[in-house]
């Protein structure tokens, strides 16, 4: 992990989302699929805490070696402003921040299953799972057509692909989980891989155990110090022998988690259940293909 002045290279509008090229070789050549950054805000009291956004593209190679691009949907006081942004400004960033996902050794049918800003690791997890002679099938939610991250990108990204929004203004009209189970069967799908909110994740989940299918979510919660100190980002995550649960930092331990291990119940503020009382039909899901 590394903090560094980071200048702006390049700023471009994608639909609903402003995305940020930065020069940061230091992190662009570490970054991974998962992995996010942490860039500091301006010293105002609106502001405080630094705010987290996910690896979107980091090049290694070619013209573009050495910069690395994150998304975002302007919607509070530090997205708003760093929408305001403009080339060659710089950004205090630390990063790469916590595990990537994990590409199988094995098996070759991967589904990636994204929703609004959660479509920016899944894309650059897309890339590198092609690289390593993938297939790659894509499911891709959203509110509506502008929040539907980069459609031309996804669809060059994947061999079969289901686009969902919830008004109808581009593909079907729905939620990612209406088509999930279709797209699982007519992929063929051995892995899954998912980002988006906390509901679709937990659909994921589901229908990953009931199959028993090897699968990754990256998820988000709220964050402060963005390093594994203050623990204001853990989650309930369940033993691997089931015994109970403890709560993660998403921030260091994850954000990349096995979703058959999440105590979703918990987490989403179902009826708690004690630590002695471990969900039924947990743990299920095998450890990750080798
Ligand atoms: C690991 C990680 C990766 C992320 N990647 C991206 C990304 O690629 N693109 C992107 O646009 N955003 C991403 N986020 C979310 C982003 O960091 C927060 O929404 C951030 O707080 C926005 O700052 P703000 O000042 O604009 O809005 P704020 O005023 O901080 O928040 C706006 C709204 O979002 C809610 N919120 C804040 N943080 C989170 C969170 N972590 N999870 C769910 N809701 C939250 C707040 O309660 C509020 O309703 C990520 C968060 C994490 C933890
Ligand atoms: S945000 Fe501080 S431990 Fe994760």
């Amino acid at each position: 992990m590394r903090r560094v002045r980071a200048e702006i290279l390049n700023t471009r509008k994608l639909g609903a989302y402003h995305s940020l090229t930065l020069v940061a070789p230091e992190i662009a050549e570490r970054a991974r699929p998962g992995q996010f950054v942490s860039v500091a805000m301006p010293a105002d009291r609106r502001f405080v805490l630094r705010r987290h956004f996910s690896i979107h593209q980091a090049s290694r190679r070619g013209g573009w070696a050495g910069t690395l691009e994150f998304v975002f949907d302007p919607r509070g006081p530090g997205t708003d402003w760093l929408a305001e942004s403009k080339a060659h400004q710089f950004l205090d960033v630390i990063g790469p921040l916590g595990k990537a996902f994990a590409y199988p050794r094995r098996l070759g049918n991967c589904l990636l299953v994204s929703e609004e800003h959660g479509s920016a690791p899944i894309y650059f997890l897309a890339q590198e799972l092609r690289a390593r002679g993938k297939r790659v099938d894509l499911i891709v939610g959203a509110s509506s057509e502008d929040h539907v991250f980069n459609p031309i990108e996804a669809k060059r990204l994947s061999q079969q692909i289901a686009i969902v929004t919830a008004d109808g203004s581009l593909g079907e009209r729905g939620r990612v989980e209406d088509v999930l189970v279709g797209m699982l069967d007519a992929t063929g799908a051995e892995v899954v891989y998912a980002a988006g909110s906390r509901r679709m994740l937990r659909a994921v989940a589901e229908l990953c155990i009931e199959r028993r299918l090897p699968a990754q979510v990256a998820v988000e919660e709220q964050m402060a110090c963005g390093l594994g100190i203050c623990q204001t980002c853990v989650i309930p995550v369940i033993r691997k022998d089931g015994s109970g649960y403890d709560n993660l930092r998403v921030c260091a331990d994850g954000p990349v988690f096995n979703p058959a291990r999440i105590f979703w119940d918990r987490w989403m503020g179902d009826e708690p259940r004690t630590l002695s009382t471990p969900p039924e039909g947990f743990p299920v899901v095998s450890a990750w293909p080798r």
